[in-house]
């Protein structure tokens, strides 16, 4: 897997994702993954990548040109270098919210390109031309796309063989299997009065596993009563 981003801040991009799991497995070869100054290809002296909006409003809108240049220019580095022509995705609050079945669809690509915008938006003619789909992290607004580009870059490269040490870590956690992950614990046995269920240390295999799936689908009523539902629907068949 290769992902590129396109951004005004690959310095913060490339530092985040040299630490930690990521970092270690781009130093290791499992992904590629490389950060981009969209500033870099603009035509003007002043280096300006954004201007005002038509119409009026507030703040300020990128222009399209350099966004535009700067993406031809990655596409043609990742096809010389071999990958398919990259799933190109667009980090805007208005586009469809992130879900772990959307990292899965994303894993199983050969190469993505991750756009950052900043300001207030970018030119929509842009997002029309290069745009294979928008995504957005969830329904709140940041300064910029960069954060979001980062989660998707770091919750699709966990799924990317031999990233996770033990490939069954993720299909453990949270949302793989459309629910919640069961509480975990480590020594000691007892910390501050609190001990760990009975259960965890009979050695009993088949129940620990029962244990778990029943804490999953508690937790998951709970807190997530939306998943819940879709998580019982799947299970009775109606989804199929
Ligand atoms: N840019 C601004 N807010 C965003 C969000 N929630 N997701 C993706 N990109 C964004």
């Amino acid at each position: 897997m290769r992902i590129d981003i396109a951004t005004l801040f690959p310095e913060m991009c490339e530092r985040v994702m040299s630490e930690s799991i990521i970092g270690r497995a781009r130093q290791r070869g499992y992904i590629e993954i490389n950060c981009h100054q969209i500033r870099d290809y603009t035509t003007n002296r002043q280096k300006q990548v954004d201007d005002y909006p038509y119409g009026g409003g507030p703040g300020m809108v990128m222009q399209a040109q350099p966004i535009h240049d700067c993406c031809v220019d990655i596409i043609r580095q990742i096809e010389e270098a071999g990958h398919e022509r990259p799933h190109i995705i667009f980090m805007t609050a208005g586009g469809s919210t992130l879900t772990e079945e959307k990292c899965k669809e994303l894993a199983e690509k050969d190469s993505l390109l991750l756009v950052c915008g900043h300001y207030e938006g970018i030119d929509e003619r842009v997002i029309e031309t290069l745009a294979d789909e928008e995504i957005s992290i969830g329904d709140y607004v940041l300064t910029g796309g960069e954060l979001a580009a980062l989660v998707v870059a770091d919750s699709v490269s966990r799924l990317c063989p031999g990233v996770l040490s033990s490939p069954e870590g993720y299909q453990e956690e949270s949302h793989y299997s459309g629910l919640l992950e069961y509480p975990q614990y480590s020594r000691p046995e007892e910390w501050n009065g609190r001990r760990v269920p009975d259960i965890l240390l009979s050695g009993h295999h088949a129940n620990i596993a029962k244990w778990r799936h029943e804490q999953s689908l508690e937790r998951t009523k709970e807190r997530r009563p939306d998943m819940y539902e879709r998580y019982m629907k799947n299970v009775n068949g109606e989804n199929r």
